[in-house]
């Protein structure tokens, strides 16, 4: 589905989800990227040690955002672990796939804005801009991340 980039990296996904859309676009997402041969590892539990984010090369954050403008619970603790121990991520880049729904205009996307923020904070350098994929507008998810990704692999 993509071309085929020059060298391999080190990819990380992260996802926080509470009913499953932000799986299946970090599941699709780590087939493709696999197909060009990039090493791709998805997590959805855990703490930032767990995550040794030391001899990580790129991190790509896959999150929904629930309740009021809050993180997915399976998220929690690895938001809370980087908050808490505060590691410098400056080796890092990062990118983020935000799910939300329009519906929530005061909260549209608010987890993954979090997460985004969070990682900045810690030094990590973002690729690309954020993908913010809409519930209201978009049955298809992981179709539209598939498309932001063909252009997020050229900038690795
Ligand atoms: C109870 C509930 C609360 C939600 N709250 C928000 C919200 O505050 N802001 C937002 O942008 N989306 C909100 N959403 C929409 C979800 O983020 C969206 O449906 C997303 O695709 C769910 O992804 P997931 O299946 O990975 O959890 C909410 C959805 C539900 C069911």
């Amino acid at each position: 589905m993509f071309g085929i980039g020059k060298s391999v990296t080190d990819i990380l996904i992260i996802v926080g989800t509470e009913s499953g859309n932000s799986q299946m676009v970090a599941d699709l997402l780590q087939e493709e990227l696999a197909k060009q041969r990039h090493q791709v590892e998805v997590m959805n539990y855990g703490t930032a040690a767990d995550a040794d984010f030391a001899h990580r090369e790129v991190v790509l954050i896959c999150c929904a955002t629930h309740g009021d403008g809050e993180l997915p619970d399976n998220i929690i603790p690895m938001h809370d672990s980087l908050k808490d121990t505060r590691p410098d991520l400056s080796h890092l880049r990062y990118s983020v796939i935000a799910l939300g729904d329009q519906t929530y205009h005061d909260t549209f996307c608010f987890a993954g804005k979090a997460m985004d923020a969070l990682f900045a904070e810690l030094g990590a350098r973002k690729i690309g801009e954020r993908l913010e994929i809409d519930a209201c507008t978009q049955p298809l998810p992981d179709e539209e991340a598939l498309d932001w990704a063909k252009e997020w692999v050229t900038l690795l």
